[in-house]
């Protein structure tokens, strides 16, 4: 990999078994910026995070200095839940940054809540990861005994406490109202937004909901200040970027890069190209939900404006020539997502991709809806006979039809997790569903 992409800042304890004992966290540097951040007034923090462009990393990239400030100025009970549930296809780099380094996370989180005046506070872990939970919980004893949690952190006055709760490992659990359903105990379905969770959240309390990387991010920005933090990031997306990269690649693995790389340089610099000597088909750019980039697109830097509006990537259709409308005829092109980057090669049968990605999601709906549930089950159906050469004619247009039915009608955005990705592959690789259907496989129906 170049010198120069090596920004190591997040993850830079990857790899070390050590770091996450709370002496040697200590002796690396670790708290002292919470004790600086409770020299400042709650109000500055949240000024300094705003400005430093942090943008969420659980998916949707939403400045997070923006949504802390929906927290209504007078709240009495305002809970900070991190999202640890990680359930996008493709994306592992949550689990990595609480097994390598818990304390960095509780340090993010601790000056978060003093930051939001959150006194009881949450870590919602995705029930699978068996590694990083005990892992966790050790931090959080050792964080208790060593007074940065309590009732009195570091004698400043400020109660401050973080329970872990594990998940059933329901990908719908990772939606941020259906993680503060399941958190209540309940069965975990989306809420309908508005009001969103800062006003109204777990328990009927304002609640923030951030991700774990973002949550990270938050002691560098009290320590080296918020234009340090934009200046690392490009426009208006501040900070490093983890991508997880998977799929047919030299080198897959979890790296922390900087924000300018374009999607070429992230598989042929930084993961050693193809595999085999292969050429590269599709790209799916942050998660499975994504809409894929095809290979002609991939000059563009994996930052999140760029990903959704440069113009290199052609807008996903409904049809050929009629792109999708994201609303007020916003072209949907793609977006970062949660950073898990899925590199197929030249070898790739599209429509069984597609078949498998609409199979996961079908699953995953939580059946609320009847756009998603019925939606979801219809596009299982059609895209698995396509893909097994047993498609018909019209079959193509059909399940356009179907996913434009789904997005922008459900409660929450699995129903566009389930879509955008369908209607990115028609887009892209059109042909190649066309050309299963006209040479159906022997024996096949008519
Ligand atoms: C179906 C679905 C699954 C999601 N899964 C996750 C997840 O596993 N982890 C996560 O951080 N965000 C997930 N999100 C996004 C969250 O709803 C929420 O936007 C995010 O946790 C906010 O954190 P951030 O602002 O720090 O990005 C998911 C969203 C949807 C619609
Ligand atoms: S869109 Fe799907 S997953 Fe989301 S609430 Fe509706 S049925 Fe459930």
């Amino acid at each position: 990999m170049p010198a120069d992409v090596d920004t190591k800042i997040i993850t830079r304890q990857f790899g070390n078994e050590e770091a996450k004992n709370i002496e040697v966290y200590e002796s690396l540097g670790g708290y002292r910026q919470l004790r600086r951040a409770l020299g400042m007034k709650p109000e500055d923090i949240k000024a300094e995070v705003k400005a430093s462009n942090l943008r969420g990393r659980g998916g949707a990239g939403f400045p997070t200095g923006v949504k802390w400030g929906f927290v209504p100025a007078d709240a009495e009970d305002v809970y900070l839940v991190c999202n640890a549930d990680e359930s996008e296809p493709g994306t592992c780099k949550d689990r990595e940054l609480m097994y390598w380094d818990p304390h960095q996370l509780l340090e993010g989180m601790i000056i978060s809540a003093y930051a939001l005046g959150a006194r009881n506070n949450y870590i919602y872990i995705r029930g699978e990861m068996m590694r990083e939970t005990p892992v966790l919980e050790k931090a959080i004893a050792d964080a208790y005994e060593r007074r940065y949690l309590g009732e009195d952190v570091l004698g400043s006055g400020f109660a401050c406490h973080i329970t872990v709760h594990r998940g059933a490992g329901a990908y719908i659990c990772g939606e941020e109202t259906a993680l503060l359903e399941s958190l209540e105990g309940k069965r975990g379905w989306p809420r309908l937004k508005p009001p969103f969770p800062a006003v109204v959240g777990v328990f009927g309390k304002p609640t923030v909901v951030n991700n774990v990387e973002t949550l990270c991010n938050i002691p560098y920005i009290v320590e080296h200040g918020s234009q340090w933090f934009a200046d690392l990031g490009v426009g208006r997306s501040g900070g490093t970027r983890i991508v997880c990269m998977s799929g047919h690649l030299e080198r897959p693995g979890v790296y922390e890069l900087p924000m300018t790389l374009t999607m070429r340089q992230l598989i042929d610099d930084v993961c050693g190209g193809i595999w085999k000597g292969r050429e590269v088909k599709c790209v799916i750019p942050g998660g499975s939900s994504m809409p894929p980039m095809s290979a002609d697109e991939l000059d563009v830097p994996c930052e999140f404006d760029a990903l959704m509006t440069d113009e290199r990537i052609k807008p996903v259709e409904v049809a050929p020539g009629v792109p999708f409308d994201m609303g007020g005829g916003k072209e949907l092109r793609t977006m970062a997502g949660s950073g898990g980057i899925m590199v197929m090669d030249d070898h790739t049968d599209i429509p069984a991709v597609c078949a498998r990605v609409v199979e996961f999601y079908h699953h995953e709906s939580c059946g609320q809806c009847t756009p998603c549930r019925e939606g979801t089950g219809w596009l299982a159906k059609i895209s698995h006979r396509v893909a097994k050469g047993e498609g018909r004619p019209g079959d193509v247009d059909l399940m356009a039809s179907i996913a434009d039915g789904i997005a922008g009608n459900t409660i929450c955005a699995l129903g566009e997790a389930a879509a955008w990705p369908v209607l990115g592959f028609l887009t892209k690789f059109r042909a190649e569903f066309e050309a299963k259907i006209k040479a159906p496989k022997e024996g096949a129906a008519a």
